[in-house]
């Protein structure tokens, strides 16, 4: 027998949904210490427990707002706390997959499900109340002093109930369902968290209170005119002092406003006041169209810098502080993000009246997605099912209201990856006919019937390519009237640059597309935070746990860790990235220092530019940079402030700053940068030398005339350097005693590398075809008296391709020069398997070097990590790093810590001689305390541990990161050529 918890009815007794508002009604937060206690079956603890007389006294005591799998179930009877974390009663993370059978809408009858109390005291001056959740995952049964007030599902949504509360104690009794109806609907990427999970509040009724208001502020870009209404459900009175407007609700006042905007935040204070309530507003003006398939905002086109936010915390889940959620604000402007896609639901409210404050655009989504009925076929989805209609509609219609007031909000969404439905037609009726001044979304229709905007996920650059020249292919199935209207809507990329591990790459080519076609309006980064739960082993050693480490199927593994910061909201490298490639101004030093706004409607005069000239790491000469305030959208040049031609290796970085403290940033933030370097300083060269010419293919090398052969089993010095005869490594290097190198052709698969499933999984390739198992042989090891000649092959276990080699080294006065060379031979394709190509992740040289390097400093990419598609974000100067800070703490262990472009290296220790790498003209670099082999086989961080050496990679060329977690294969231009390749390097040691 069916329950209320398995109703397609979105629930009962609830009061109409309306504008979340702050208002001088009293407000008693009923959030604390709840009793609590969890039963396994939807049959809770029993049916008793909502009266007075229940002695809930062996209960436990539960936090609200919490997700009661996150917490520690503390007995109030004594006894030691209890928590889920970690087993298949506690948090589970799927992506697509329900983790119950997929037969909506009944639920298994295993249902954890929670039963809460409260004791709360109500003033004796109230004269009547509104109970409010602000979300309870996933369906709710509510009881006030024994009586049943209704139930309700929609997780992320509020809901509230007349609430009969009497002078003095009150008790609140609910019971909340794990798994319900709602949950078909709620199938987003992201962990299984049920709870009261969002405040419970009492909110104070006069009579004549206000139960509704909306705020419609529009702005005339051509007059500067703001039009304010501002229509209430009692008869009340609009005042904005500032304006000198004092008017009835439902009249309109037109005034000469400052627009509202994500650069310009203005908002205007005023009040709504009726009879028995004054509401405060917080007004910003503007108006948001679609003219000729361009977005715009009051008159300009808009486009979204933007990031997928979820609501999470490492240690609450999807509950959220006011700090929290200001810190994602200020880390999001201070990487100049300007726009939040609230993937996917609702976000606490409070978090878009900050969005108004600080100033982000915001697209708003339902809290809809059945992803899940992609295992039926599609055949059962509830969109297209009229028995969901209402269910559906409800959680559309308390978006909309709840949120309609926002300033900040410019699009509403009807929901995520919840296939198709006549529904969806309905959502896009109400919605349009409830708020006009909002255009609405929805990609997953290749229709584009119900949007207003054509939109995709993670399309490759030339896709993205085509649609910005509106030369993309059409859908597949579509009739000609929709095609015709779907070619002339503007583009919105809801996610792309899938943010997993390592990555993403090509975020500055993305902007490039980008900037150059007004039909995409912009996009937004998949995704803002990793999903990760701060967990420790049983040894006391923390580590961050993700989906694998729960035992149950399906589980959705690590893939709930692709965030721009990691769970605990440290900045990763790919923020970094992405703070460049949505720098909102760039300035470009060239023959003149090109400076061009690309703001939405703010002018520079926020921003002081300065310059310095950086010589060896030092500021050799600085100064402040006239610059005239840039209007959005006007560029600008200014005379170079310094000449760079007599400097070889000197940096002229030139900065726009923020002039004075904001209130997301101090004076002195960096929110733009260019720079122009010098040509390297040559390197010394090398006397004259008898070295046998190195244009021979190494495969062809044999022994020249007036070389000796070297007697196996002694060294051979040649220079500062000394080799082994036999293997042709160098074991010394002046005072240094090192092996190496080796030619490396690996690398500790990256997320992006594994792909999508069968799709793009690179990694696995590698491991076919041994990649990761290469054995070395050397061939021939011949000198002369200030040279060496070592040839050898380096290839797979197993299989018939391999790599050829030669390293010719020369005596360069206190160093060595190496010339190395390359040549792919034998098939290099995964064999007689798939016949896949095989493209390697590196070329490159590695050395092992004595563990008591600690320091490394060098001219090139920093200071944080750089990869070929991932660097524009990183300056060029001189920087130093320890070893430790060279590694990119990855929750799951994979390539990380490379720097491109490097021009030389220095490493340095406490007893070890300093070494010293200059390219010819420049490599790529890693330093780590163990191998590419250990990064590959540990699970987790903790597992790495010191080899008791440093690994050092010299390499000529790293394969670039890509997105291909989610999205297209790496692009053909960042891969590694599987070409013959010469390189050079000179090591030195003192
Ligand atoms: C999208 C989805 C997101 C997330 C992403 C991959 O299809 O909307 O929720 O799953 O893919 O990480």
């Amino acid at each position: 027998m069916a329950g209320y918890w398995e109703s397609t009815a979105p629930g009962r007794g609830r009061r109409a949904p309306r504008a979340e508002a702050v208002s001088d009604a009293r407000v008693l937060s009923l959030n604390g210490s709840w009793r609590f206690r969890l039963s396994p079956t939807a049959a809770g603890s029993g049916e008793e427990f909502v009266g007075e007389d229940f002695d809930d006294s062996g209960w436990d005591a539960m936090p609200v707002p919490s997700h009661w799998v996150l917490e520690e179930f503390t007995p109030l009877a004594g006894g030691p706390p209890r928590s889920m974390r970690g087993t298949a009663e506690g948090p589970l993370y799927t992506n697509t997959a329900y983790p119950i059978p997929l037969d909506a809408p009944r639920v298994s009858t295993e249902n954890p499900t929670g039963d809460y109390r409260l004791v709360f005291d109500v003033p004796a001056d109230w004269e009547s109340a509104v109970l409010r959740f602000q979300g309870v995952d996933s369906c709710a049964k509510v009881w006030l002093n024994g009586v049943e007030l209704g139930w309700s599902m929609g997780s992320r949504l509020p809901f509230e109930f007349d609430a009969a509360v009497v002078p003095g104690p009150n008790l609140l009794a609910v019971r909340v369902h794990r798994w319900s109806a709602g949950t078909y609907l709620e199938d987003q990427d992201m962990w299984w968290l049920p709870g009261i999970f969002r405040d419970v509040e009492l909110i104070e009724r006069r009579a004549g209170a206000i139960d509704d208001h909306f705020v419609h502020a529009d702005f005339d870009a051509r007059t500067g005119m703001g039009a304010l209404r501002v229509d209430a459900t009692a008869e009340a009175i609009v005042e904005v002092p500032e304006l000198g407007i004092r008017m009835p609700a439902g009249e309109t006042a037109r005034v000469p406003v400052e627009p509202w905007s994500a650069d310009a935040p203005r908002l205007y204070s005023g009040t709504l006041t009726s009879a028995g309530e004054v509401v405060q507003l917080a007004i910003g003006f503007r108006r948001v169209e679609i003219r000729d398939g361009v977005f715009e905002v009051n008159g300009r086109p808009l486009t979204f810098r933007g990031v997928n936010r979820h609501e999470h915390h490492p240690d609450t889940g999807r509950t959220l502080s006011r700090a929290t959620m200001i810190e994602d604000i200020v880390l999001m402007k201070r990487a100049n993000i300007d726009a939040v896609r609230t993937s996917h639901y609702p976000p606490h409210p409070e978090f878009l009246r900050l969005c108004d404050e600080y100033g982000l655009w915001v697209v708003v989504e339902c809290d809809l997605e059945t992803h899940g009925f992609i295992y039926d076929g599609w055949a059962t989805n509830p969109p297209d099912d009229p028995a969901w209609r209402e269910a559906i509609l409800d959680r559309m219609r308390r978006t909309v209201e709840r949120d309609k007031n926002r300033p900040s909000v410019v699009i509403w969404s009807l929901g995520n990856e919840s296939g198709t439905g006549e529904a969806f037609a309905g959502l896009e009726r109400w919605t349009r006919e409830r708020d006009p001044s909002r255009p609405v979304l929805y990609e997953r229709d290749p229709s584009y019937r119900n949007s207003d905007f054509y939109s995709l996920m993670y399309p490759s650059l030339e896709l993205l390519e085509h649609i910005g020249r509106g030369e993309e292919p059409a859908p597949e199935g579509i009739d000609e009237t929709d095609e015709a209207r779907r070619r002339g809507l503007p583009f919105l990329l809801i996610e792309y640059a899938h943010a997993m591990g390592n990555g993403p790459g090509s975020l500055q080519d993305y902007w490039a597309i980008m900037d150059a076609h007004p039909r995409l309006c912009g996009g937004f980064v998949w995704e803002w935070i990793d999903h990760g739960f701060s967990a420790r082993t049983a040894e006391g050693v923390p580590f961050i746990m993700h989906g694998d480490d729960v035992e149950y199927e399906p589980r959705g593994g690590r893939f709930s860790l692709h965030g721009l910061v990691f769970s605990d909201r440290t900045p990763t490298p790919g923020l970094v990235e992405l703070a460049k490639a949505y720098a909102p101004i760039s300035i470009r030093v060239g023959a003149e220092v090109e400076i061009a706004n690309a703001r939405h409607s703010a002018d520079t005069s926020d921003l002081a530019f300065r310059w310095a000239v950086e010589i060896d790491g030092r500021v050799a000469e600085s100064g402040t940079l006239a610059v005239e305030p840039v209007p959005a959208g006007a560029s600008l040049t200014v005379p170079l402030p310094f000449d760079l031609s007599a400097s070889p290796d000197a940096v002229l970085t030139v900065e726009a700053a923020l002039a004075a403290d904001g209130s997301w940033a101090p004076a002195g933030h960096v929110v733009a940068w260019g720079q122009a370097v010098a040509e390297p300083v040559r390197a010394s060269t090398s006397p004259a030398s008898t070295a046998p010419a190195s244009t021979a293919p190494a495969s062809a090398v044999s022994a020249p005339g007036e070389t000796a052969r070297a007697p196996a089993g002694t060294d051979i010095a040649i220079g500062a350097a000394v080799f082994d005869a036999t293997t042709g490594r160098m074991r010394r290097l002046g005072a240094l005693e090192l092996d190496g190198p080796w030619l490396d052709l690996h690398r500790a698969p990256t997320e992006n590398d594994h792909g999508q499933g069968d799709l793009n999984d690179i990694a696995s390739v590698w491991r076919k075809t041994g990649a990761d198992r290469l054995r070395h042989r050397t061939d021939s090891v011949d000198a002369g008296a200030d040279w060496l000649r070592v040839t050898g092959r380096t290839a797979p276990t197993s299989h018939p391709h391999g790599v050829e080699w030669q390293m010719l080294w020369r005596a360069d006065g206190d160093g060595i020069a190496l010339e190395t060379t390359v040549d792919f031979v034998g098939p290099w394709r995964d064999t007689p398997y798939m016949h896949r190509d095989i493209w390697v992740p590196r070329v490159g040289l590695l050395f092992s070097l004595p563990g008591g390097y600690d320091a490394a400093r060098w001219w090139g990419r920093g200071p944080g990590e750089t990869y070929v598609d991932s660097c524009e974000g990183s300056r060029r100067g001189v920087f130093a790093r320890t070893i430790e800070e060279l590694q990119v703490d990855y929750p799951v262990p994979q390539e990380n810590g490379n720097h491109i472009e490097t021009r030389w290296l220095e490493l340095s220790g406490s007893w070890v001689p300093n070494l010293r790498v200059d390219g010819r003209p420049e490599f790529d670099f890693t330093a780590r305390r163990w191998t590419s082999f250990d990064l590959q086989r540990a699970a987790k961080p903790h597992e790495l541990v010191d080899t008791g050496r440093v690994w050092l990679n010299i390499d000529h060329r790293q394969q670039g990161l890509g997105s291909a977690s989610v999205g297209p294969a790496l692009p053909e231009r960042y891969r590694v050529p599987r070409e013959r390749t010469t390189w050079s390097v000179r090591l030195s040691s003192v």
